[in-house]
């Protein structure tokens, strides 16, 4: 079997197309949803993925502050600065890119984000909405990984997903958004006793494990759905996923890419939990339409 390669590219701007509608009725009824970036240091993967993200604001016509702080950036500098944005009102998103330096505590900060701004979902009372499933803001990589998979038309009621990888960024709340739809779900990390025989009983197999090339083809079912979230680079400085592309696209029967699969969605979703925060913070769409 030759996996089918789901364009992320593809959706992603799709999706995007989408919300831009709903963006540009809150910009006519003077609303211009705004997201703040706040970067802490001078990690360059990370330089890369803000940048990504102020460009994504841009070409949809959002407001975006991008602030720069330097390494040695003290914890109340930091929480000074998320308080100004919390009382912004131009703002209805704010992110701290992680990983923090060392020195500073990512939980700390994470808390002070006002959660009707916290468009990560990564605050507790989000992450809390999300386990009783009606949280306003999925993480994003996740929640792209599931618009990805409705927009290619893959069944997930009833099916097994197996997700690798238990960070609070990707494993836990994929694991959950897939059982919200009715999957089966079992969470493995890399240290899985006999991990192979947990992933080859996936319909639907989510790789988050952060090691190049973790998954070969011998670990997959026969036209399973494979979704690669791994963004690494190998010793030859090539950006590689978690999914080794040459075994995997042998045995599978859907595939995403990297790059081109699951980071563009990363991003989309970023924009569209901005505009859902924006329609709720200025009451200009119900709650219950603001989806
Ligand atoms: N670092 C890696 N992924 C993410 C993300 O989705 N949000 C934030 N804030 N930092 C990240």
């Amino acid at each position: 079997m030759t996996a089918q390669i789901i364009d992320g590219k593809a959706i992603a701007q799709q999706v995007r197309a989408e919300w831009k509608i709903r963006s540009d009725k809150l910009i006519a009824q003077g609303v211009t949803p705004g997201m703040a970036v706040i970067i802490v240091g001078n990690d360059p993967a990370s330089k890369v993925y803000v940048a990504n993200k102020v460009k994504a604001c841009a070409e949809l016509g959002l407001y975006s502050i991008h602030v720069e702080m330097p390494a040695d950036t003290s914890e109340a500098a930091l929480l000074a600065e998320v308080d100004a944005l919390n009382k912004n009102p131009a703002i209805h998103g704010i992110l701290v890119q992680l990983p923090l330096p060392g020195h500073l505590d990512a939980h700390k900060v994470i808390e002070a984000i006002n959660p009707d701004k916290d468009v990560d979902g990564f605050h507790q009372m989000n992450v809390g909405a999300l386990v009783t499933g009606e949280t306003p803001f999925p993480s994003c990589t996740p929640y792209g990984v599931m618009v990805m998979l409705e927009k290619t038309g893959i069944q997930i009621e009833g099916k097994h997903a197996v997700v690798v990888g238990r960070s609070n960024i990707v494993g836990k709340p994929m694991a959950l958004l897939l059982l919200h739809k009715n999957a089966t779900v079992t969470i493995c990390t890399s240290k899985t006793v006999d991990l192979a025989k947990h992933t080859r009983d996936a319909d639907i197999l989510v790789a988050a494990v952060g090691k190049p090339n973790f998954i070969t083809g011998d670990m997959v079912k026969p036209g399973a759905v494979v979704i690669d979230v791994g963004i690494n680079r190998n010793s030859d400085g090539k950006l590689v996923g978690d999914v080794d592309f040459a075994s995997v696209s042998a045995v599978a029967g859907f595939l995403t890419p990297v790059p081109g699969g699951v980071g563009p969605m990363t991003i989309t979703m970023l924009i569209a939990n901005t505009v859902r925060a924006a329609e709720r913070l200025s009451g200009l769409v119900k709650h219950a339409d603001a989806e």
